[in-house]
């Protein structure tokens, strides 16, 4: 119980540093959706992280003796396959949601997309969603990034539109640009939109609409841009669909960086 208490402090004295200029009202409201994430982080840390490495160590070593036959082998080999793929995605979250201390680096957002648009292409397809890239002269477009974690959350972005469009099909456009000193990426899809009254709780954690999912997707997306001290805005239409807009600061060389 300690221990929770400890892991929310840290995150809310990281948010509460990053957020000083944000209303009072949004801001305390924020600060409890952000230690939810914390219980969260804490929760998924001792009761399930720690069995699963238990798991994955007996798993192996009754391998290891090689006593069995060809049929267990086989099915001891799967454990531990699936065992190490929960424990990469494990830390994929807990490092998404502990404060970001990657090292920075800086890379242009249109490698960024085109990353995502490899990642989301099978999927489109399968779900008949029309993927376009609109990036041109986007290898002008340079910013200082934890690669991994803002590539994860265009994608937890992109993955959305995905899904609102499973059933009917649509279209998906990412997109980026440059206005005064940001980066503004686009992600823009002709899915079923959302009315207002969902659009206010998309960024709770454990918010969702689907029956599997986590509803983790939206509120660690905008962790991630705001420990880039970027920021996300999301419009919406029903039955006409949905933009969501990220704003970064573009990187201008070593000497203007503060
Ligand atoms: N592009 C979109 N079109 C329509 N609804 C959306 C869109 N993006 C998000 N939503 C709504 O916002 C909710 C929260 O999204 P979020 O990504 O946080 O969680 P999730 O997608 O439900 O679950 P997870 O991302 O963990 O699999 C969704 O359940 C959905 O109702
Ligand atoms: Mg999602």
């Amino acid at each position: 119980m300690r221990r929770k208490r400890k892991d929310d402090l840290v995150l809310l004295k990281e948010y509460k540093a990053k957020n000083l200029s944000q209303n009072k009202q949004s801001r305390k409201a924020e600060l409890e959706r952000f230690a939810e994430i914390g219980r969260a982080h804490a929760y998924l840390m001792h009761e399930i992280r720690r069995p699963l490495v238990t798991i994955g160590l007996l798993a192996r070593s009754i391998h290891m003796r090689g006593k069995l036959d060809e049929e267990d082998s086989e099915t001891i080999e799967k454990i531990i396959e699936m065992v190490k793929r929960s424990e990469t995605e494990l830390r994929d979250f807990m490092q998404l949601v502990e404060p970001s201390k990657g090292k920075r680096e800086v890379v242009s957002v249109g490698s960024l997309l085109k990353s995502v648009y490899r990642a989301l292409k099978p999927r489109a397809k399968d779900a008949d969603v029309k993927l376009e890239l609109r990036c041109d002269g986007d290898d002008e477009i340079l910013v200082s990034c934890m690669q991994r974690n803002l590539r994860r959350a265009i994608l937890n972005v992109a993955q959305n539109s995905v899904e609102a469009m499973a059933e009917t099909g649509g279209s998906l456009a990412l997109g980026c640009d440059m206005a005064d000193s940001e980066a503004i990426i686009k992600v823009e899809d002709t899915g079923p939109g959302m009315d207002l009254e969902v659009v206010e709780k998309i960024f709770q954690p454990f918010f969702s609409t689907k029956k599997d999912g986590t509803g983790l997707g939206l509120s660690l997306a905008r962790k991630i841009i705001q420990d880039h001290d970027g920021r996300m805005t999301v419009r919406s239409k029903p039955g006409k669909g949905t933009i969501v807009t990220i704003h970064l600061s573009i990187y201008e060389g070593e000497d203007k960086q503060g």
